[in-house]
This record gives structure tokens, C-alpha cells and sequence, in this order.
């Protein structure tokens, strides 16, 4: 029989890695992840979760993700917060944000909270239920204000995520200045205070718009919501997309029964809910309303 010369291994990029990582590990953590906060990985998010959960292995003195992942699945699931769960669940969200993003959709709350409160009168919920670092409730407090010509607008904002540690930026209402630069100067007078000091090149939310939003871990994926609901809008954007269509559903599905009658959800530019239309009907660009009112 003739031999066949040993063909060079493919440049596996795993040999160039500081830790071992195979396909096994990858699906793996795929498996764990979507369990846990709903989030798909394709194939091809391959070397971002190693980038990612590198640190992690890192930081436990590990060599192996399949050791890491042992030391995970061997955790208390904690789902109060702390732990390497928590550690795991921050590092694999994508948290990418701005303030104002999708300009639209705030033009249009600005009329619809005018309207509720004209119909309803009484203090407005709103909650932002993927909040990341909370440029995007700090916009919904904006425009309440603007809307209501106060920066005592009859408001609440509800900001949530499952991320810990976006929470925390967002908890701070402290940004770089380059952050605000797109607001017009306006904006940026009227809503934000410059830091100075051993702040320079900071700006913070000014304190009467921190005091209309309330920062809270919350995942979407959770069997049970506790929230009391009556929500005049909800924003759920850019969070669905990391979701197969079943998880958008069964979120949609405990979801719009929060909504108050009239209530909008918005959602982000690449989400479409044609598979849900049972829970849901579009009124407007990526908004929508209630189908019909779900008891909650
Ligand atoms: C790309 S950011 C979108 C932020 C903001 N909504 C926007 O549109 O600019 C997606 C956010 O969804 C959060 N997220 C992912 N899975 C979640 C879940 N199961 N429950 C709650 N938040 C989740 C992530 O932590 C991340 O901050």
C-alpha cells in the first residue's frame, strides 16, 4: 500500500490561541447562552466568543474553555446577579447603542405620550427593556421633557437589561463627552452638565432626568415578568435580532399584555414581526400595537 504523505494540518486557529477552543466548546457555549438569555450564535461568531470568554478563562487561571465551561455548569445559576454566570451572560451580549438612535421613533413617542396623557392623564410608564448603557432611556427622558416643555415630565422610565455591567454605565448617567456630540447644542445645554476637574472631557445626565428612570436587571427570557404593566410604550429594540423567531414570539407573548390599551411598542429597524401577527400589528415604521388586548 502506498503511503500517503501526512498532509499539513490546516492553519487551525485554534494553535495560535492562548487557551484551547474546538467546535465542541463553541456549541457548547451557543447551548448555554441561548438557554440562558435567548441569544442565537451563528457559526461564524466563532472567534468573537472566544475573544470574549478568553478573558473570563483568563481571569479563573484556566488553560481549557472546556474547563471553564465544567467550572460554569457547576455554578449556582444565580439569577439575582453575581457569580460566573452573570460573568458570562455580560460577556456574550452586544451592547452597541447611541443616544437618539433611530431618530424616528422618538419623534413619534413625543406625540404618542402627549396624546395618552391628554386621553389618560396620570403618570405615563414607559420601559426600555434592552437598555445597554442607557443612552436610550436618558433619549426617552429628553423627549418626555421635550414633550411635556418640564424637565418634570408625568414620566416614568423603567430601563432594563440583562447585562450587569451596561447597567452600571447606565445607573451613572456619566458618558465621554463624544458621546453627545451628534445632540444639537441645544440639547446638550439643556439635558447634561459638562464635567470639570478630574471630570474633563465627561458629561453627565442632569439630575432631574436621572430621576425620572429606574435602572433594573431584568431578563427577557424570564418565565415570569413581575411587572405591573399598563406600559404607554414599550421599547424593545435591537434585542429581538439576537433571538430565534420562538423566543421573539414567546417574549412578544409576555410582553404586549404589559402594554396599556393605546400602548406602543417599538422596535428596531431589522425587526419584523410578520410571524407574530397574532400578538401583534405594525402602526408605523418597526412600531407596533397590540393585536387585540391579551389579558396580562
Ligand atoms: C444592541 S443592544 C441594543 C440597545 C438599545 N436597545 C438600542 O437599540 O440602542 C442589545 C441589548 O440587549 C440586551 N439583551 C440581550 N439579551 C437580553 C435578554 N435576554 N434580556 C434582556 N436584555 C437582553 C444586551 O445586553 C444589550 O445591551
Amino acid at each position: 500500500m502506498t503511503e500517503v504523505p501526512a498532509l499539513p494540518r490546516p492553519l487551525a486557529v485554534q494553535d495560535t490561541r492562548e487557551f484551547e477552543f474546538d467546535e465542541r466548546d463553541f456549541r457548547r457555549v451557543a447551548r448555554l447562552i441561548h438557554a440562558r438569555a435567548g441569544i442565537h450564535l451563528n457559526p461564524h461568531k466563532r472567534d468573537m466568543v472566544y475573544s470574549r470568554l478568553a478573558r473570563r478563562v483568563r481571569a479563573l487561571g484556566l488553560r481549557r474553555f472546556c474547563d471553564y465551561l465544567d467550572r460554569l455548569e457547576s455554578a449556582p445559576p444565580e439569577p439575582r446577579g453575581g457569580g460566573e454566570w452573570e460573568a458570562f451572560t455580560n460577556a456574550l451580549t452586544t451592547n452597541l447603542t447611541s443616544f437618539f438612535r433611530e431618530a424616528h421613533h422618538f419623534d413619534n413617542l413625543a406625540g404618542h405620550l402627549q396624546a395618552m396623557h391628554a386621553r389618560h392623564g396620570g403618570p405615563l410608564d414607559v420601559w426600555c427593556c434592552a437598555a445597554s448603557t442607557g443612552e436610550e432611556p436618558w433619549s426617552i427622558a429628553i423627549t418626555a421633557c421635550e414633550a411635556f416643555g418640564t424637565l418634570a415630565p408625568p414620566v416614568r422610565i423603567l430601563a432594563t437589561d440583562i447585562d450587569t455591567s451596561v447597567l452600571r454605565t447606565a445607573a451613572s448617567a456619566s458618558y465621554p463627552l463624544e458621546r453627545i456630540e451628534a445632540l444639537s447644542a441645544e440639547r446638550r445645554r439643556a439635558f447634561f452638565q459638562k464635567g470639570a476637574g478630574p471630570n474633563a472631557g465627561l458629561c453627565r445626565v442632569r439630575p432631574e432626568l436621572q430621576a425620572l428612570v429606574q435602572f433594573r436587571p431584568f431578563n427577557l427570557l424570564a418565565g415570569d415578568y413581575r411587572l405591573r404593566g399598563g406600559f404607554a410604550a414599550v421599547f424593545c429594540r435591537n434585542v429581538m435580532i439576537y433571538f430565534d423567531k420562538p423566543t421573539q414570539h414567546a417574549v412578544l407573548g409576555r410582553l404586549v399584555p404589559l402594554l396599556a390599551p393605546g400602548g406602543l411598542l417599538y422596535a428596531g429597524h431589522s425587526e419584523t414581526f410578520t410571524h407574530a401577527s397574532d400578538l401583534v400589528v405594525p402602526c408605523g415604521q418597526t412600531t407596533y400595537r397590540a393585536a387585540a388586548q391579551v389579558p396580562a
